[in-house]
Protein backbone atom coordinates (compact mmCIF):
# COMPACT_ATOMS: atom_id res chain seq x y z
CA UNK A 1 0.00 0.00 0.00
CA UNK A 2 1.50 3.34 -1.01
CA UNK A 3 2.00 5.79 1.75
CA UNK A 4 1.92 9.54 2.16
CA UNK A 5 3.43 12.12 4.18
CA UNK A 6 0.84 14.04 6.46
CA UNK A 7 2.75 14.50 9.90
CA UNK A 8 5.51 16.37 10.51
CA UNK A 9 7.33 17.00 13.09
CA UNK A 10 9.57 20.67 14.15
CA UNK A 11 12.22 20.31 17.15
CA UNK A 12 12.16 23.34 18.79
CA UNK A 13 13.48 22.22 22.36
CA UNK A 14 16.46 24.10 21.43
CA UNK A 15 18.51 26.88 23.67
CA UNK A 16 19.55 29.30 20.19
CA UNK A 17 22.82 30.27 22.59
CA UNK A 18 24.24 32.08 19.46
CA UNK A 19 21.63 34.83 19.22
CA UNK A 20 21.64 35.20 23.20
CA UNK A 21 20.31 38.11 24.33
CA UNK A 22 17.80 37.49 21.41
CA UNK A 23 16.82 34.36 22.64
CA UNK A 24 17.01 34.93 26.52
CA UNK A 25 13.22 34.78 27.02
CA UNK A 26 12.15 34.17 23.51
CA UNK A 27 12.70 31.36 21.33
CA UNK A 28 14.86 31.22 18.13
CA UNK A 29 12.30 29.93 16.10
CA UNK A 30 10.46 33.21 16.62
CA UNK A 31 13.35 35.45 15.14
CA UNK A 32 11.88 37.54 12.03
CA UNK A 33 12.90 36.79 8.66
CA UNK A 34 11.44 40.63 7.53
CA UNK A 35 7.97 40.01 9.38
CA UNK A 36 7.75 36.24 9.15
CA UNK A 37 8.87 34.15 12.37
CA UNK A 38 11.35 31.56 11.42
CA UNK A 39 8.64 28.95 12.37
CA UNK A 40 6.35 29.85 10.21
CA UNK A 41 8.12 29.53 7.06
CA UNK A 42 8.55 26.08 7.96
CA UNK A 43 5.21 25.31 8.71
CA UNK A 44 4.28 26.86 5.69
CA UNK A 45 6.36 24.33 3.79
CA UNK A 46 4.93 21.66 5.64
CA UNK A 47 1.48 22.70 4.90
CA UNK A 48 2.35 23.11 0.97
CA UNK A 49 3.57 19.59 0.94
CA UNK A 50 0.42 18.68 2.39
CA UNK A 51 0.89 17.82 5.84
CA UNK A 52 -2.21 18.43 8.24
CA UNK A 53 -0.94 17.11 11.25
CA UNK A 54 1.89 19.66 12.64
CA UNK A 55 3.89 18.52 16.17
CA UNK A 56 6.23 20.21 17.90
CA UNK A 57 8.85 19.12 20.45
CA UNK A 58 8.93 22.15 22.28
CA UNK A 59 11.13 23.26 26.03
CA UNK A 60 10.83 26.08 28.61
CA UNK A 61 10.97 29.60 26.85
CA UNK A 62 8.92 28.10 24.20
CA UNK A 63 5.51 29.14 24.38
CA UNK A 64 5.54 31.64 22.45
CA UNK A 65 5.21 29.25 19.63
CA UNK A 66 2.66 27.78 20.93
CA UNK A 67 0.84 31.26 20.99
CA UNK A 68 1.74 32.28 17.50
CA UNK A 69 -0.31 29.66 16.31
CA UNK A 70 -3.14 29.97 18.67
CA UNK A 71 -6.22 32.01 17.97
CA UNK A 72 -5.72 35.75 19.14
CA UNK A 73 -8.70 36.94 20.62
CA UNK A 74 -7.93 40.21 21.63
CA UNK A 75 -5.93 41.05 18.51
CA UNK A 76 -8.68 39.50 16.47
CA UNK A 77 -11.46 41.55 17.75
CA UNK A 78 -9.63 45.18 18.26
CA UNK A 79 -8.57 44.52 14.04
CA UNK A 80 -11.91 43.47 13.27
CA UNK A 81 -13.09 47.10 15.06
CA UNK A 82 -10.95 48.97 13.38
CA UNK A 83 -11.68 47.04 10.19
CA UNK A 84 -7.96 46.66 9.56
CA UNK A 85 -9.03 43.14 7.24
CA UNK A 86 -5.75 42.75 5.77
CA UNK A 87 -4.36 42.49 9.04
CA UNK A 88 -6.82 40.39 10.35
CA UNK A 89 -6.46 37.83 7.43
CA UNK A 90 -2.43 37.83 8.23
CA UNK A 91 -3.15 37.15 11.80
CA UNK A 92 -5.40 34.72 11.50
CA UNK A 93 -3.52 32.83 8.48
CA UNK A 94 -0.50 31.97 10.67
CA UNK A 95 -2.01 28.23 10.25
CA UNK A 96 -4.43 27.71 7.56
CA UNK A 97 -8.23 25.91 8.41
CA UNK A 98 -7.78 22.10 8.91
CA UNK A 99 -4.63 21.87 10.33
CA UNK A 100 -3.63 19.94 13.62
CA UNK A 101 -1.17 21.99 15.62
CA UNK A 102 0.36 18.86 18.34
CA UNK A 103 2.88 20.25 21.12
CA UNK A 104 5.04 18.19 22.92
CA UNK A 105 7.53 18.45 25.75
CA UNK A 106 11.29 17.30 25.32
CA UNK A 107 11.79 17.60 29.60
CA UNK A 108 15.57 17.30 28.96
CA UNK A 109 18.13 18.71 26.39
CA UNK A 110 19.45 15.26 24.83
CA UNK A 111 19.54 16.01 21.32
CA UNK A 112 18.18 16.23 18.26
CA UNK A 113 17.52 12.59 17.63
CA UNK A 114 15.54 12.06 21.11
CA UNK A 115 13.49 15.50 20.81
CA UNK A 116 12.46 13.25 17.03
CA UNK A 117 11.53 10.03 19.41
CA UNK A 118 9.80 12.44 21.71
CA UNK A 119 7.23 12.57 18.84
CA UNK A 120 6.89 8.92 18.74
CA UNK A 121 3.72 8.74 20.72
CA UNK A 122 1.34 11.24 17.94
CA UNK A 123 3.51 9.90 14.92
CA UNK A 124 2.61 6.63 15.93
CA UNK A 125 3.78 4.28 12.56
CA UNK A 126 3.56 6.48 9.68
CA UNK A 127 5.91 8.00 7.30
CA UNK A 128 6.48 11.40 8.62
CA UNK A 129 8.30 14.54 7.59
CA UNK A 130 10.83 16.40 10.02
CA UNK A 131 12.22 20.46 9.65
CA UNK A 132 14.43 22.09 11.32
CA UNK A 133 13.42 25.79 11.31
CA UNK A 134 16.97 27.37 11.32
CA UNK A 135 17.55 25.92 7.89
CA UNK A 136 15.55 28.22 5.94
CA UNK A 137 15.45 27.50 2.27
CA UNK A 138 14.18 28.86 -0.72
CA UNK A 139 13.04 26.43 -2.83
CA UNK A 140 12.77 29.05 -5.83
CA UNK A 141 9.71 27.33 -7.58
CA UNK A 142 8.89 24.14 -5.23
CA UNK A 143 9.72 24.01 -1.63
CA UNK A 144 12.21 21.69 -0.15
CA UNK A 145 9.56 19.62 1.68
CA UNK A 146 7.35 19.54 -1.40
CA UNK A 147 10.38 18.21 -3.46
CA UNK A 148 10.74 15.19 -0.89
CA UNK A 149 7.35 14.12 -0.56
CA UNK A 150 7.69 13.57 -4.19
CA UNK A 151 10.48 11.78 -3.72
CA UNK A 152 8.85 9.66 -1.01
CA UNK A 153 5.87 9.16 -3.23
CA UNK A 154 8.23 7.39 -5.86
CA UNK A 155 10.49 5.32 -3.76
CA UNK A 156 8.44 5.01 0.04
CA UNK A 157 11.70 4.76 1.81
CA UNK A 158 13.47 7.42 4.31
CA UNK A 159 15.40 10.71 2.49
CA UNK A 160 17.64 13.14 3.76
CA UNK A 161 18.24 16.52 2.40
CA UNK A 162 21.14 17.19 1.48
CA UNK A 163 23.72 19.59 -0.03
CA UNK A 164 26.97 20.13 -1.40
CA UNK A 165 29.30 22.19 0.91
CA UNK A 166 33.11 23.25 0.60
CA UNK A 167 35.14 20.32 2.51
CA UNK A 168 36.50 22.43 5.17
CA UNK A 169 32.76 22.99 6.62
CA UNK A 170 32.33 18.91 7.02
CA UNK A 171 32.42 19.64 10.73
CA UNK A 172 29.51 21.46 11.41
CA UNK A 173 27.23 18.53 9.48
CA UNK A 174 26.09 15.01 9.29
CA UNK A 175 27.86 13.90 6.29
CA UNK A 176 26.62 11.33 3.69
CA UNK A 177 28.60 8.74 1.72
CA UNK A 178 26.39 7.91 -1.11
CA UNK A 179 25.71 6.72 -4.55
CA UNK A 180 23.98 8.73 -7.17
CA UNK A 181 21.43 7.33 -9.30
CA UNK A 182 18.81 9.51 -10.96
CA UNK A 183 19.26 13.60 -11.15
CA UNK A 184 20.20 14.88 -7.35
CA UNK A 185 19.24 11.65 -6.08
CA UNK A 186 21.57 8.97 -4.60
CA UNK A 187 21.50 5.71 -2.47
CA UNK A 188 23.32 6.12 0.90
CA UNK A 189 25.72 3.69 2.21
CA UNK A 190 27.25 5.55 5.20
CA UNK A 191 26.46 8.61 7.26
CA UNK A 192 29.05 10.43 9.89
CA UNK A 193 27.79 13.47 12.38
CA UNK A 194 30.62 16.21 11.63
CA UNK A 195 33.39 14.62 10.52
CA UNK A 196 36.58 16.59 10.52
CA UNK A 197 37.26 17.20 6.81
CA UNK A 198 40.08 14.91 6.16
CA UNK A 199 38.04 12.17 7.39
CA UNK A 200 34.40 13.09 5.97
CA UNK A 201 33.44 10.42 3.39
CA UNK A 202 32.05 12.99 0.81
CA UNK A 203 31.18 17.01 1.00
CA UNK A 204 27.47 16.21 0.84
CA UNK A 205 26.05 17.50 4.00
CA UNK A 206 22.66 17.12 5.59
CA UNK A 207 20.42 19.76 6.54
CA UNK A 208 17.72 19.88 8.32
CA UNK A 209 14.66 18.47 6.47
CA UNK A 210 14.01 14.60 6.44
CA UNK A 211 11.77 12.37 5.79
CA UNK A 212 11.39 9.33 8.04
CA UNK A 213 9.52 5.85 7.74
CA UNK A 214 8.66 4.76 11.38
CA UNK A 215 11.71 2.12 11.66
CA UNK A 216 13.42 5.45 12.65
CA UNK A 217 11.75 5.19 16.08
CA UNK A 218 13.48 1.52 16.38
CA UNK A 219 16.71 2.68 16.11
CA UNK A 220 16.69 5.60 17.92
CA UNK A 221 14.75 4.29 21.07
CA UNK A 222 18.55 1.53 20.88
CA UNK A 223 20.83 4.68 19.99
CA UNK A 224 23.32 5.40 23.10
CA UNK A 225 23.80 8.95 24.25
CA UNK A 226 27.22 10.30 22.22
CA UNK A 227 30.15 11.41 24.89
CA UNK A 228 27.83 14.94 25.27
CA UNK A 229 25.00 12.85 26.58
CA UNK A 230 22.99 13.93 23.41
CA UNK A 231 21.23 11.09 21.67
CA UNK A 232 22.32 11.68 17.98
CA UNK A 233 19.69 11.31 14.90
CA UNK A 234 22.49 10.78 12.80
CA UNK A 235 23.63 7.63 15.16
CA UNK A 236 19.90 6.41 14.27
CA UNK A 237 20.28 7.05 10.80
CA UNK A 238 23.41 5.13 10.26
CA UNK A 239 21.98 2.05 12.28
CA UNK A 240 18.35 1.91 10.23
CA UNK A 241 20.66 2.29 6.75
CA UNK A 242 21.47 -1.75 7.92
CA UNK A 243 17.36 -2.69 7.64
CA UNK A 244 16.12 -0.30 5.09
CA UNK A 245 17.25 2.02 2.13
CA UNK A 246 17.69 5.87 2.53
CA UNK A 247 18.11 8.16 -0.40
CA UNK A 248 19.85 11.44 -0.21
CA UNK A 249 18.13 14.09 -1.59
CA UNK A 250 20.02 17.00 -3.05
CA UNK A 251 17.11 20.10 -3.10
CA UNK A 252 17.13 22.89 -5.34
CA UNK A 253 17.37 26.01 -3.62
CA UNK A 254 18.95 28.26 -1.98
CA UNK A 255 19.35 27.88 1.76
CA UNK A 256 20.37 29.95 4.57
CA UNK A 257 21.67 28.83 7.69
CA UNK A 258 19.78 30.83 10.24
CA UNK A 259 21.08 29.33 13.23
CA UNK A 260 24.00 31.19 12.35
CA UNK A 261 24.26 35.21 12.73
CA UNK A 262 25.49 36.13 9.42
CA UNK A 263 23.42 33.29 7.46
CA UNK A 264 20.49 35.05 9.45
CA UNK A 265 21.07 38.13 8.21
CA UNK A 266 22.28 36.70 4.47
CA UNK A 267 18.40 35.62 4.61
CA UNK A 268 16.82 38.98 5.79
CA UNK A 269 18.92 41.40 3.08
CA UNK A 270 17.36 38.21 0.38
CA UNK A 271 14.10 38.30 1.80
CA UNK A 272 13.92 41.65 2.11
CA UNK A 273 14.44 41.59 -1.67
CA UNK A 274 11.90 39.92 -2.60
CA UNK A 275 9.03 41.45 -0.48
CA UNK A 276 6.35 42.33 -2.57
CA UNK A 277 6.25 45.68 -0.45
CA UNK A 278 9.33 46.85 0.46
CA UNK A 279 11.73 44.73 -2.36
CA UNK A 280 12.10 47.73 -4.12
CA UNK A 281 12.50 50.45 -1.86
CA UNK A 282 14.72 48.22 -0.15
CA UNK A 283 16.93 47.40 -3.22
CA UNK A 284 17.15 51.25 -3.66
CA UNK A 285 18.77 51.57 -0.25
CA UNK A 286 21.20 49.19 -0.44
CA UNK A 287 21.99 50.52 -4.08
CA UNK A 288 22.41 54.35 -2.18
CA UNK A 289 24.93 52.70 0.26
CA UNK A 290 27.42 51.60 -2.31
CA UNK A 291 27.75 55.11 -3.69
C1 LIG B 1 21.97 18.88 13.19
C2 LIG B 1 22.33 17.42 12.84
C3 LIG B 1 23.29 17.41 11.64
C4 LIG B 1 22.68 18.15 10.47
C5 LIG B 1 22.29 19.58 10.90
C6 LIG B 1 21.52 20.28 9.80
O1 LIG B 1 23.12 19.51 13.69
O2 LIG B 1 22.91 16.80 13.98
O3 LIG B 1 23.53 16.06 11.27
O4 LIG B 1 23.58 18.20 9.41
O5 LIG B 1 21.45 19.56 12.07
O6 LIG B 1 21.25 21.63 10.12
P1 LIG B 1 23.07 20.93 14.49
O7 LIG B 1 23.05 22.00 13.44
O8 LIG B 1 21.82 20.90 15.32
O9 LIG B 1 24.32 20.96 15.31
Amino acid sequence: MTQRIRKVVFPVAGLGTRFLPATKASPKEMLPVVDKPLIQYAVEEAVAAGADTLIFVTGRTKRAIEDHFDKAYELEVELQAKNKLRMLELVRSTVPEGINCIYIRQGEALGLGHAVLCAQPIVGNDPFGVILADDLIDGQGEKVMSQMVREFDDHQCSLLGVERVPKEETGSYGVVSAQEFADGVSAVDAIVEKPDPAEAPSNLAVVGRYVFTAGIFDKLRETKPDPKGEIQLTDAISSLLADERVLAHEFKGKRYDCGSKLGYLKATVEYGLQHPELGAAFAEYLESRQG
